[in-house]
């Protein structure tokens, strides 16, 4: 395996598959700082020989035409590339990787490190490379396969995007109770739980988020109250916050088309 550009989504994923107890002897990280990667031999550049069979394509999407003409004349048909590029196209992959045997582009998001990660797909349809991405993905959490690269950018703008999000709202909701006085450290750490007990909680009773919103706030008790300030804009926020992220894709998608 190489893994060409290995900085903070690559890594999280190498992080999950450690975790995995998978074995990496053979993978190789490539990335021009040489800043070591955890459990795998860095190099700078591409190794001088040898073919890789499984690509893990982590640049910036910006990267893309600096790396591929030389990563391309490495690879044979039976190599499959995974992108893991926001944004860059199935076809926009093809055009600069015509060598790769199958290409799978791949939206993680950053909990794979703790293997309770997401990971959408969209492929070419080869079973041949499903059947090893499979085994790696799954072990990094759940794996959408995706039927359209428009659903594989809308979930980037959920999962993918998402935990930056998330953190977001945990600072804010610390911040909050900072403001009514709490102690700074004892607020983040509140926070925190708040979210992490909650989720845990609709996960492990498969409860919907209304159930719980009605569990918690009384009528005119001090939880609706606080619900008719957020109910006033949380969703529309939520959705332009959703929609710029898509927007964004959108323009690097065209930034990389060959036309
Ligand atoms: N961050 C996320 O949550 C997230 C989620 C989903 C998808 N993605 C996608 O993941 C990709 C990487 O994002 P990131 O956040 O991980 O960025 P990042 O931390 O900046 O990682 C980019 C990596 O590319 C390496 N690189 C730069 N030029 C290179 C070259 N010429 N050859 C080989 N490697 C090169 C960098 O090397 P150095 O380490 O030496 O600088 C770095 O390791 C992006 O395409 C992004 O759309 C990210």
């Amino acid at each position: 395996m190489w893994i060409v550009g290995c900085g903070k989504m690559a890594g999280a994923m190498v992080e999950g598959w450690r975790r995995a107890g998978f074995d990496l002897g053979q993978a190789i990280a490539i990335r021009p700082s040489g800043t070591p990667v955890d459990g795998i031999r860095t190099l700078r550049e591409l190794p001088e020989a040898g073919t890789p069979a499984f690509v893990l394509l982590g640049v910036k999407p910006q990267k893309l035409d600096e790396v591929a003409p030389s990563l391309d004349k490495r690879m044979d048909s039976n190599a499959i590339l995974v992108s893991i590029l926001a944004g860059v196209e199935l076809k926009s992959l093809r055009a600069r990787f015509p060598a790769a045997g199958h290409i799978v582009r791949a939206m993680p998001n950053l909990p794979v490190s703790e293997g309770r990660g997401i990971i959408a797909t969209f492929d070419d349809q080869s079973h041949d490379a499903r059947s090893v991405t499979n085994d790696l993905f799954a072990a990094l959490g759940i794996v959408v396969r995706t039927n359209s690269e428009a659903e594989l950018a809308a979930i980037g703008s959920l999962a993918g995007a998402g935990p930056a999000y998330v953190a977001r709202f945990i600072a804010a909701l610390a911040k909050a109770g900072t403001e009514r006085g709490l102690d700074p450290a004892l607020a983040d750490r509140l926070a925190l739980e708040t979210v992490l007990g909650s989720a845990t909680m609709a996960a492990a009773r498969d409860e919907d988020m209304e159930s719980i919103v009605r569990r918690v706030a009384s009528p005119n008790g001090t939880t609706e109250a606080g619900l008719n300030v957020l109910d006033a804009g949380l969703d529309n926020l939520v959705a332009r916050t959703l929609e710029a992220a898509s927007r964004r894709g959108a323009e690097l998608a065209a930034a990389a088309r060959i036309e």
